[in-house]
């Protein structure tokens, strides 16, 4: 983990609030699930916000993010050449060495793009990998899955494309050897029930609002049946029974 400045490579605008940022690599060392704290701006923000690594190739990380407010708002305006502070890459990110067999990947909204680097890695380990992502309506990132996926199954809550409903119907974890999700809070808990009913592994990948993002001031703490957890360090990925019991 670093702190290092690097410079953008471009940045794609997908819809009105989604954006893709690519920025030199440098020699940061990643994994799937991981996130960078990014910053763009001297003192009128003062903290960095949390990214999660959507892909990474030999010389560039791609950030896929929406515009929520004032920070996300500054990444937007980033053009190719100019300067950025990366702090990564952070936090313990998808177990992808300790399954086999076959996965599925379940992501609802802005949760899906850590999931393509993931069925990324999976495949590189010879993981078969399922996806199933949930869009409200513009659907996003499917042609990045499409290398690395062996199925990839797509709801929209109006049905304008793919299944109309939620991801979750479209999910059965017996078929599988793990499930790993991010997205909603409300979408995971669905997902970790529905696994925990089949006696399915899975795991799950928290937001929570971040200040350091590295395990030092403890403001993204949660309670887990095992004891208090920094979902900065200790997650942003977690076993499905520490975050919903
Ligand atoms: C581990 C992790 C990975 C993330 N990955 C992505 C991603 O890949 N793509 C994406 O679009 N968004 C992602 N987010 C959410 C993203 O960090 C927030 O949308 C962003 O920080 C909002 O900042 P802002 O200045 O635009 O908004 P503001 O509302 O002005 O932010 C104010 C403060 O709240 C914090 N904050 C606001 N919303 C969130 C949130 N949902 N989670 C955490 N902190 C928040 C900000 O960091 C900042 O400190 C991730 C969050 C976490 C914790
Ligand atoms: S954000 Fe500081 S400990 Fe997690």
């Amino acid at each position: 983990m670093d702190y290092f400045e690097s410079k953008v490579v471009g940045q794609e605008q997908l819809t009105d609030d989604i954006f893709v940022l690519k920025v030199e690599r440098r020699d940061a060392v990643v994994a799937a699930g991981q996130f960078f704290m990014l910053k763009c701006w001297d003192n009128e923000l003062t903290l960095m916000r949390p990214i999660s690594l959507f892909k990474a190739d030999e010389h560039t990380l791609h950030f896929m993010y929406r515009i929520i407010g004032k920070g996300t708002r500054r990444l937007s305006a980033l053009r190719a050449g100019d300067p950025i502070m990366l702090l990564g890459a952070l936090g313990t990110g998808f177990p992808v060495r300790e399954v086999k067999g076959k996965v599925a990947l379940v992501g609802g909204g802005l949760g899906i793009p850590p999931l393509c680097q993931t069925t990324h890695e999976l495949h590189d380990l010879g993981v078969e990998t399922d996806v199933f992502v949930g869009y409200r309506d513009t659907l996003f990132a499917l042609e990045d899955f499409e290398p690395y996926a062996h199925g990839i199954f797509v709801a929209t809550e109006k049905g304008e494309e793919g299944y109309r409903g939620f991801v979750t119907d479209l999910l059965k974890p017996e078929l599988y050897d793990a499930v790993f999700t991010c997205g909603p809070e409300i979408m995971m808990r669905k997902v970790a029930a529905m696994c925990a009913a089949t006696n399915t592994p899975c795991w799950c990948s928290m937001e929570h609002r971040m200040a350091c993002g590295i395990g030092a001031c403890l403001g993204c703490s949660i309670r887990t049946p095992e004891g208090m957890r920094r979902v900065c360090k200790d997650g942003p990925v977690f076993p499905a029974h520490l975050l919903f019991h």
